[in-house]
């Protein structure tokens, strides 16, 4: 027999494009995905899927789409598998998203907290699944506007994602025009420096100093000590199935102080018995000090 006759029928593509991409292919990143990050990719998202690692395909210079999963499934394409997650990973944010949410942590957490933090209290926030650091930054401008000597304070904001690519963006502090066009003028000509040259803006090093970021994988070991004040997880486990979004909260609860409070996206609800919601997406310890 020859060897055109013995090889196997061309799967069918899933998505039609430059490279051949097949079920198989989709249901291999779908997995590999799910066991690293916890994110579930339904077959709906085959063609976003396509569009965002074709890209890498070709950068790579890989022959097919075959090859692309063969690499990131191997010892070798650690580095790549970290790539493969930030293409298909959403890092949608912006400065003051849900603004209300800053307002209640203004209102719920950060009035009750000052004059203990201005005596010397411990006070701690968590951004998980921070993304580019407009969200940890909404915060940091949060706790100047109450506690204006923060920076010289016990007062603390964790900022952790997944994606390392995002934590340096963070980190950099960063951001150009549009992304600061939400962020209210009194706090823009205060905690942003304008480069007008690079067309720029970069938070100040008092904004910057409240901050620490971090990569932490949410379905994965959390080297976290101690409790916090507020955690916002917003837009995040959006992603995950439900019962890895249980876990997630549960695991929260335990890092939570009784007064503390856990902001969640507006599409996203916290089921488990043990919270109770104080409405808009914003909930409490059942039991805890109100
Ligand atoms: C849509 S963004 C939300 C950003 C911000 N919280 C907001 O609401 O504007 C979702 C972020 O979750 C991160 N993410 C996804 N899976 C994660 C995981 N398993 N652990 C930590 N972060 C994760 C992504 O990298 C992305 O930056």
């Amino acid at each position: 027999m020859s060897s055109a006759a013995r090889r196997a029928p061309q799967e069918e593509a899933l998505v039609q494009g430059e490279y051949h991409f097949t079920e198989a292919d989709f249901k291999a990143v779908a997995a590999m995905l799910h066991a690293d990050a916890g994110i579930h990719l339904p077959p709906a998202k085959a063609t976003l899927v396509y569009s965002r690692l074709a890209k890498r395909v070709r950068t790579l210079r890989l022959a097919s789409f075959a090859d692309y999963v063969a690499l990131v499934a191997g010892e070798n394409g650690k580095d790549e598998r970290i790539n493969m997650l930030a293409a298909l990973t959403t890092n949608v944010t912006r400065y003051f998203r849900e603004p209300h949410h800053f307002d209640l942590l203004r209102t719920q957490v950060l009035q009750p907290l000052a004059d203990a933090a201005k005596a010397g209290a411990r006070v701690r926030l968590w951004s998980a699944g921070c993304s580019t650091g407009q969200e940890p930054y909404s915060m940091a401008m949060t706790v100047l506007s109450v506690i204006p000597e923060a920076a010289r304070l016990d007062v603390k904001i964790l900022a952790t994602d997944i994606d390392p690519n995002v934590v340096e963006t963070g980190r950099r502090g960063i951001y150009n025009e549009e992304a600061v066009s939400p962020v209210p003028k009194e706090m823009r000509d205060r905690y942003l420096k304008r480069d007008r040259d690079a067309g720029q803006w970069v938070v100040t090093p008092e904004l910057r100093s409240l901050i620490t970021f971090n990569e932490l994988n949410l379905i994965g070991d959390w080297p976290i000590k101690g409790k916090f004040d507020a955690i916002f997880c917003r837009n995040v486990v959006i992603y995950f199935e439900e019962p890895t979004q249980e876990r997630i909260w549960g695991r929260f609860r335990t890092h939570m102080q009784p007064h503390a409070r856990l902001y969640v996206g507006h599409s996203e609800r916290v089921g488990d018995p043990r919270f109770e919601t104080d409405g808009l997406t914003t909930y409490r310890l059942k039991g805890g000090a109100l």
